[in-house]
């Protein structure tokens, strides 16, 4: 019998393993899972009382753009890992469209080292593609911290693009990762930016940047990632025709969807919202929104992931198009998904599947993701029942804003707790910040190597 007590204990609440729900304690030790069910000893350090509330894996989520370097009067990485750690996140993955863009060795560890002792949560970040470190992309892409390439197929936020085959092609046979990839056809944007050109009402951003855009580009990088016999994760897929194209390719490709994807619908939400709820792939009609859940259901969707691209007030009060596109997300991805669950729209096994054990395996982290003997001591402690108001006045992010403002929502984070440390309790981030870079297969095997 081992009777070493533990660091910390969570104690009666319904845990989120991967047989299911099941109610028990956890007992952590070393910032790692050390016994689950009813435990060997009751001695702990930090005892935190879970009754009537549900312990889940720590959540990830695997789109962010907290806008660090160069771009911090709308986010940095420690107001976005704060704006995590309230939202019940644990870790995210952040993208590189930041000034400057994400390319290099040094670009990679300049964000690291900027994470250090600043970050509230874990945390990896994704390598740019771009024509000038298109012949690098295998030894880029198993950086430390890094958690794959991502490549903007249609320009958005920043100047990443790859919009000619070739170099896409070229990028697809560099590496083995799967790579993370906005697919909006460039081609298609350009010629149809006079749509917009000048000035229009914002309810036209889903007409300018078309289902068509959307499918054209999907299709296109299904085709190549076959070619180059390489994994794709297409993100935030937002249209009906994108899914069977999907779900026949599902031996080469993953797939997001957001949060306000399958929250939010057209022409609705522009009426509401104005330029705030312009983003690229933008926010379309209700038979998409439809599409999205019924691909949820039907297991094509791999992961959420929210897409957090926070711009300021001012910035997106511009008239559109020059209004930038983007919308906060990560501090308000489990109050909204929590409540869908409430609606029956999806169970909380599947929704940790996808921002839990979804991420573990497009990506290959090591040791996080699930609830498990060994495994990073990652959670996010939930009240299903709470029922609370999004408010400006709880959000963390530096832009100050939320499209889901005075939404009255059920489900709401209760405690975030990282490698067993526990870094936000009843809406108290507790300090100091300690999160720590995301461990991926592929890393460990370079050190191997
Ligand atoms: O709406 C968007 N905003 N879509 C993207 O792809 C980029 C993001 C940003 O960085 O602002």
């Amino acid at each position: 019998m081992n009777a070493t007590p533990f660091d910390l204990i969570l104690k009666g609440g319904t845990l989120v393993t991967p047989a299911g729900l099941r109610a028990g304690d956890v007992g952590v030790r070393g910032g790692r899972i050390a016994e689950i069910g009813k435990l060997e000893s009751e001695a702990a350090a930090e005892i935190i009382e879970a009754r009537g509330l549900h312990v889940l894996p720590g959540v990830i989520d695997t789109q962010v753009h907290f806008r660090e370097p160069g771009l911090e009067h709308k986010e940095d990485l420690a107001s976005g890992t704060a704006s995590a750690a309230l939202g019940g996140v644990t870790a995210v993955f952040e993208m590189p469209n930041t000034t400057p863009s994400t390319l290099t060795a040094a670009d990679m560890q300049d964000k690291l080292r900027r994470a250090q002792g600043r970050a509230w949560t874990d945390h990896a970040f994704f390598m740019g593609v771009a024509a000038e470190n298109a012949g690098h992309l295998a030894s880029l892409e198993n950086e430390p911290g890094c958690c794959g390439l991502k490549v903007f197929m249609g320009s958005s936020t920043g100047s990443l693009l790859v919009d000619d085959d070739e170099t896409l092609l070229q990028a697809l046979r560099s590496g083995r990762r799967r790579m993370a990839v906005h697919a909006e056809d460039e081609a298609r944007l350009r010629e149809r930016l006079a749509l917009v050109r000048g000035g229009a009402d914002v309810a036209r951003h889903p007409e300018w940047r078309d289902v068509e855009t959307a499918r054209l580009a999907t299709e296109r990088v299904l085709g190549l990632a076959r070619r180059a016999g390489r994994r794709v994760h297409v993100l935030h897929v937002t249209t009906a025709e994108e899914i069977p194209l999907l779900a026949a390719n599902k031996d080469i490709a993953t797939v997001e969807v957001t949060p306000q994807h399958l929250t939010l619908t057209a022409p609705e939400c522009y009426e509401r919202l104005g330029t705030f709820a312009q983003m690229n792939p933008p926010i379309r009609e209700a038979r998409h929104r439809e599409a999205l859940w019924r691909a949820i259901d039907q297991g094509v969707v791999d992961v959420i992931g929210t897409d957090h691209a926070p711009h300021t007030r001012e910035e997106k009060a511009r008239d559109y198009p020059a209004s930038p596109s983007g919308m906060p997300g990560v501090q308000t991805l489990m109050p909204i998904m929590l409540d869908h669950v409430n609606a029956g729209r999806l169970t909380l096994t599947r929704l940790v599947d996808l921002l839990c054990a979804g991420p573990q395996r497009i990506y290959g982290i090591v040791a996080k993701g699930r609830i498990a003997v060994g495994y990073d001591a990652d959670f996010t402690v939930v009240d299903l029942a709470a029922r609370r108001e999004i408010t400006a006045s709880w959000l963390a992010a530096k832009c100050g804003w939320s499209p889901f403002e005075g939404m009255t929502v059920t489900g709401w984070p209760k405690a975030t707790i990282v490698r067993g440390r526990t870094i936000m309790r009843e809406d108290e981030l507790l300090g100091p910040p300690q999160g720590q870079p995301v461990r991926f297969l592929e890393t460990l095997a370079r050190k191997r190597g």
